[in-house]
């Protein structure tokens, strides 16, 4: 099962780097209705209460629109970009949802948290930027709580998404810049690319028994039961 070692790219950076984090959260804003209030919308209809992990939190959109819905419900958002999670923090205290949210620089393929703490895991547009994505789901299986359930969507519509012109239009001088150099950065840190049975393999070696794939490279889909 060395599936998805195989598939490494010479240059693998994980994190969003630091310059690109602020193109990156103007791109999530333009699709909150489109995107984060949506797929907000179908886990709230499963998930109202308990706690909660997104993994891969970026800017937090997720979470937030998922807390605006669902009163009962508490989330920890990890990230290793640091920009990122002070972003989240931003947000969340803007959205007066500070209380329940709390954001944390970290890696999902090596969580802090003790085993079985969390009822619910979601992760949106991290699985294709993973160096170990089979540690970080490992890791799902041991923090959650037995009959917790785990939704990976991947990769995150925003790019297909957003409206390039209005995108491009929010950009400050310094931005048009770092866009530049994101296209160069893309070429060079490709998004790994898993088909179907790549990602069943992974799953079924994480331990994972239950689970559900839908969508397609485009979107994978991902329901993980523990
Ligand atoms: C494309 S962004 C998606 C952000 C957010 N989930 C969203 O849907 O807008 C992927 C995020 O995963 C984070 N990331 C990548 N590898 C990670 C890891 N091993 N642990 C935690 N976060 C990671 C990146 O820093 C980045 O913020």
């Amino acid at each position: 099962m060395e599936i998805h070692r195989r598939m490494r790219p010479i240059i693998n950076i994980e994190r969003i780097p630091a310059p690109f984090t602020s193109i990156y959260e103007k791109a999530c804003r333009l699709v909150i209705k489109q995107y984060y209030s949506l797929l907000a919308e179908e886990i709230v209809s499963e998930f109202r209460e308990g706690k909660m992990l997104d993994l891969g939190t970026g800017p937090g959109y997720l979470p937030i629109e998922i807390a605006k819905r669902a009163p009962f419900v508490t989330a920890v958002g990890v990230d290793l970009s640091l920009p990122f999670i002070r972003m989240a923090r931003h947000n969340a205290l803007k959205a007066g949802l500070a209380h329940r949210l709390k954001f944390e620089v970290g890696d999902a393929a090596k969580l802090r948290f003790e085993n079985e703490l969390f009822d619910m895991i979601i992760s949106s547009g991290m699985l294709h930027m993973l160096k170990d994505p089979l540690e970080m789901l490992k890791e799902c299986r041991r923090v959650l709580k037995p009959g917790g359930e785990a939704r990976i969507y991947d990769p995150a519509r925003v790019s297909s998404q957003v409206d390039k012109r209005r995108w491009k239009d929010s950009f400050t001088v310094l931005e048009r810049y770092t866009y530049l150099l994101l296209t160069f950065y893309s070429r060079i840190n490709p998004p790994r690319v898993y088909t179907r049975r790549e990602l069943a393999s992974m799953i079924e070696f994480a331990c994972f028994n239950n689970y559900e794939i839908k969508g397609d490279s485009g979107e994978w889909r991902i329901r993980l039961e523990k």
